[in-house]
């Protein structure tokens, strides 16, 4: 890859305080390359929303450094983040927090045509990007409680592709949609982003989403990637017990292409087979 990364992070550490400290993150190692899309999976508490908010500059950092587009993010607030960050965006967990509660939905798109436009990327219309993620033009002029968190995760992902980011970190986007709708949102996030010839960074619970969309995956638990490589080698041969429990866990989405809901893994017996160190 001669190309430079959009995204390099390198042993990157988010500590919480606590009796003891919580090592959230623990050394974690991620590139995203122009025009890929690399997923991050792992059951709940095991570190991605942390290292998600971590490379976006809005988490301290322990450890590691993190690169975009070369250049150090230095652990900012939002509001605070210089200009050259701007082509970063991300979608937060909570669609909310993505969203100005203040603000009508489609002024804060407009923000995004406008972030886009002054870095003279092309900017699509407000009704346009509501078009694309399959809502009616008609709902620019609400506010965000007015919508669903579905919706909610629409509008927030409408908000985040219009400002055209060079990356974008998406933490589980697409988890309040109708199972039927998540592939086509993801497929689209990752087609949009790749055709701009920028990364994505996409943090899913739903193996079956990151399995037709994402390049590159990475397997994280307590805080540590255990397995990393492209999509389709990772599903076809696991080399971690952890992976291998995870990705039984996961089947395969039915003739209607719907998604199930997947099981917890914590309580199946190949559990057992984690080595004790990475409980
Ligand atoms: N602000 C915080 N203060 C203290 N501990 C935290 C904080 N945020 C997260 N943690 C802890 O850090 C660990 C990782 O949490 P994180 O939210 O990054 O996991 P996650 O993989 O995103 O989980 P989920 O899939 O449920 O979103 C958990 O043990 C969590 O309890
Ligand atoms: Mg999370």
């Amino acid at each position: 890859m001669s190309e430079a990364a959009v995204l390099d992070a390198q042993g990157v550490t988010v500590r919480y305080p606590g009796t003891p400290p919580v090592i959230a993150v623990d050394e974690v190692s991620l590139r995203v390359a122009p025009g890929e899309t690399v997923a991050l999976v792992g059951e709940s508490g095991s570190g991605k929303s942390s290292f998600a908010r971590a490379v976006v500059g809005i988490e301290k950092t322990a450890g590691g450094t993190v690169l975009f587009q070369g250049s150090p993010v230095a652990p900012l607030g939002l509001r605070r983040r210089s200009k050259a960050l701007t082509s970063i965006q991300m979608v937060f967990q909570d669609p909310s927090t993505s969203l100005n509660p203040r603000r009508r939905v489609g002024d804060q798109i407009a923000d995004g045509i406008a972030t886009a436009r002054a870095r003279g990327a092309a900017g699509s219309t407000v009704g346009e990007w509501l078009e694309r993620v399959g809502l009616p033009p008609a709902v620019a002029t609400r506010f965000p409680h007015q919508f669903s968190g579905g919706q909610k995760q629409r509008l927030a992902i409408a908000r985040a592709l219009a400002a055209r980011p060079s990356l974008l970190v998406a933490d589980e986007p697409i988890s309040a949609l109708d199972a039927s709708t998540q592939t086509s949102v993801a497929a689209l996030m990752r087609d949009l982003v790749a055709e701009a010839g920028a990364g994505m960074l996409f943090i899913s619970h739903d193996l079956a989403v990151v399995r037709r969309i994402a390049d590159r995956t990475h397997v994280m638990f307590g805080g540590r990637v255990l397995e990393s490589g492209p999509t389709a080698e990772v599903w076809a041969a696991p080399r971690h017990p952890y992976t291998r429990a995870l990705l039984a866990a996961i089947p395969e989405p039915d003739g209607e292409g719907r998604i199930p809901v997947a099981p917890s893994v914590a309580d199946r017996a190949v559990w057992a087979e984690v080595p004790a160190v990475l409980r």
